[in-house]
Parts: structure tokens; sequence; C-alpha cells
């Protein structure tokens, strides 16, 4: 017996093989990269790819149970490495590369009979290494797209390494903004640039600073990049919804390429006037530093006084809706990794608990549930 059937074992599993290849290229459900259910957030090229930590895209699906992302060769290699979230559960790295990435859904998330859709997001995680060119995406036989209704709360955050994760294991989704926007069950877009100043000088290996690079698609990788080496103006009507809050956090880079705070001061006044021709009516939160924490319990500090400066600026010319977000004393050595004084996983779970306490207090409740549930 056991000897017949290893006789006739390769006929039989080839056949097997074949036979269910063919069943499922023709029974799975490709949604392609142009399906306007496919919600995307954050800045994609024309690729179309991934530019800036935390961009994605969303999917609200009808009988899910598999889940395949078709990536091109734009993609980061060897890897890029996105957060997955499923039904608004915490986000898991999954490490992704050009080709076919299945991504696994735990059996509890497959929609069952009580449960009319499960909500999917994607996002790259990192502040570099962040590319993710979408061909295709294969769902299982039988799965149905349906829209994903965005919330009508939408967080713009921008900044540098305090705000994009950097040193963090899951990158931007585990930085004090992304968590601001999941707190608040809102859309949330981080574009913030590690080493980058405000001012448009070249710093830390930033061929550009954020009053320049935030009005492209492309972040600073662009410079190192042989297949992308260009950016492209960024088309805010993109965004949707478009920013509800904006939140600014940076200094830190120009302080230490010397920027004077009469300079400083300058840059940011006409970056906020800039900002105004997108975000006519949006309240502007501004931080001040929290500061570089220092074993002895002292601050390395920089631009004292200048960011109050830079609101009463705003108010002066008739723009109350900018407000000061005093941050002193929101970090401490604890909070930070010494070898470069960022704040650490808890430290930035600190920092979201400070501001969102603020942001309470100034009026903005987290919505109370979340769309698509
Ligand atoms: C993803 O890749 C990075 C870099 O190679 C590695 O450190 C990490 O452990 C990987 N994570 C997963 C979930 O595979
Ligand atoms: C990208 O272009 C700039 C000048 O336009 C050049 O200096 C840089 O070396 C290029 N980078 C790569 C990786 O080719
Ligand atoms: C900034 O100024 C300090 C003190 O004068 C100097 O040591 C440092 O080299 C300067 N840094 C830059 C980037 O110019
Ligand atoms: C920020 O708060 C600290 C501590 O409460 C206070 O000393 C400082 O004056 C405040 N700064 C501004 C600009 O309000």
């Amino acid at each position: 017996m056991f000897i017949s059937l290893s006789l006739y074992w390769p006929i039989t599993v080839g056949y097997l093989l074949s036979g269910a290849a063919s069943a499922m290229a023709q029974k799975s459900v490709t949604i392609q990269n142009d399906d306007p259910l496919v919600y995307f957030h954050g800045r994609w090229d024309s690729s179309p790819g991934t530019w800036w930590g935390g961009s994605g895209f969303k999917l609200n699906v009808k009988n899910l149970e598999s889940l395949t992302l078709n990536l091109g060769p734009h993609t980061t290699a060897p890897l890029t490495s996105v957060g997955v979230s499923l039904d608004y559960d915490e986000f898991i790295t999954a490490n992704i590369s050009q080709g076919s990435n299945v991504i696994p859904i735990p059996v509890s998330f497959k929609t069952d009979s009580e449960k009319k859709t499960t909500v999917v997001r994607v996002n790259v995680e990192g502040w570099q290494n962040n590319r993710m060119n979408l061909e295709s995406i294969t769902l299982n036989q039988g799965a149905l797209l349906v829209p994903y209704i965005p919330s009508e709360l939408a967080f713009q955050f921008i900044g540098d390494s305090l705000s994009a994760g950097q040193f963090l294991p899951q990158g931007v989704d585990q930085a004090w903004p992304f968590l601001i926007g999941e707190a608040f069950k809102a859309e949330h877009i981080v574009i913030a640039q590690p080493g980058a100043a405000l001012s448009d000088i070249v710093s830390f290996g930033n061929e550009h600073g954020v009053s320049y690079q935030f009005f492209r698609t492309e972040d600073t990788g662009y410079f190192d990049t042989t297949d992308h080496n260009f950016t492209t103006p960024w088309n805010f009507a993109r965004d949707r919804p478009a920013a509800t809050h904006v939140v600014i956090h940076i200094g830190a880079n120009d302080a230490a390429q010397n920027v004077t705070d009469v300079e400083f001061v300058q840059v940011y006044t006409d970056f906020v006037t800039r900002l105004r021709t997108i975000y006519r009516h949006q309240p502007i939160f501004v931080f001040t530093p929290w500061g570089w924490p220092n074993p002895d319990g002292t601050f390395g500090q920089y631009f004292e006084g200048q960011y109050q400066k830079i609101v009463d600026l705003r108010h002066a010319n008739g723009d109350e809706n900018v407000f000061l977000v005093n941050t002193t004393g929101w970090v401490s050595y604890a909070d930070v990794f010494p070898e470069n004084q960022h704040p650490t996983v808890l430290g930035h779970e600190r920092i979201a608990s400070k501001f969102q306490t603020w942001l309470e207090n100034w009026g903005l409740k987290p919505e109370s549930r979340w769309t698509n549930l």
C-alpha cells in the first residue's frame, strides 16, 4: 500500500496543485491601485508609491479572509516595514518587499456572520526606507470592498526626528503624533524629517528644510535615490478630508545649525503664512521645545521665548487661531535614550498623554467611536 501510494504520489499532487492554483487565480479578487475604494493617506507619488513615515492606505472589506500586497520595483529593497491594524486593533509590523506579500489575517478578524466588515489599515513605519510601490491587492474569493469612511477629525503634524519616531522599533507608529491621532480616533498625517531644520538649508543630510519639503510629495530620501531623484509638488486636495487641526513641533535642527532667533521667527512666521493658503481657518498649534534632557536634570534649551513671539506676531496680524503649546516639563531624562536624548517608546506615550490632556482642556474631544465599526 505504501509502495503504490508513493508511486502515484507525484502525479496526484501535481494534479491537485495545478487545480488549486487555477481555481485561486479564477476566484480571488484583485483590487487595482486606482480603485476608488482604496483610501490612500499621506504622500504617494504617481508610481504609486509612498514617501514619509505614516503614509499608507485603508480598506473596508466584507468577507475578508486573506490579503496579499503586490508591490512593484520602486519598493525599498530589501524590504520596507509597515504597520498593519485590523479593526482598529494595535499596529503589528510586517516586512514587505517587491513581489507578492501575504499579510496574515488572524482568525479572530476574519469576517463572521455577526460582523459586517473588517477595516484594514496599512502604513509605512520608517522615516527612511519607507517606499511601498503598490501595484495591486489580492483578496480571497467573495471578498468585497466597500467605502472606507474617514473620520471627520484629521490631524496634520509637521516636524523633525522628535515627531518622526526616529530610533523607535516601530518608527512613526509609536511616535506621539501617531498616538494622538489614534487616541482621538482621527485621520492623521505626519510630515516629519529627522535632522531637518525648518529653514530651507542643508542640515544633517537633508538637502532642504521642512519649509520647502512640506509642500513636496517626496521626503528627503529622494536625494539618495537613483530611481526617483527628484521631487514633485504635493496636491493638498488629495488630503481627504483636509486637516482639521495642524500641529507643528520644530526648531531643534535650526538651533543646531546656528539659525539666529530673528531668522527663526521670520522663517516660522513665513511658513505659517504659507500654511494659511492651504489651512485657511484651521487651528494651528505651535509647540515650544521640551528641550534636550541631561542626566543632571537640566535641559538644553533653544529659541527660548521665540515661539511665544511667533504666536504673538500671528495674533497681531489678526490670526487668532494660532496657539502656543507649552511643553516645558513634558519630557525628563528618564523618557529619552541616553545616547541621543530622543524620547523612548514610553517617552512618546507620555508626550501623547500630556498633549491629549492639553487638547481636551483646549476644547477638543476624541471622537466617540471609530468610523466604519
Ligand atoms: C523587519 O525587518 C527588520 C530589519 O531587517 C528586523 O529588524 C525586524 O525584526 C523585522 N520585523 C519583522 C516583524 O519581521
Ligand atoms: C541626485 O541628484 C543630485 C543633484 O541633482 C546629485 O547631487 C545626487 O548625487 C543625486 N543622487 C543620486 C543617488 O544619484
Ligand atoms: C555653531 O556655532 C558654534 C559656536 O560658535 C560652533 O562651534 C559650531 O561649529 C557652529 N555650527 C554650525 C553648523 O555652524
Ligand atoms: C511654560 O511653562 C513653564 C513652566 O510652567 C513656565 O516657566 C514658562 O514661563 C512657560 N512659557 C511660556 C512661553 O508660557
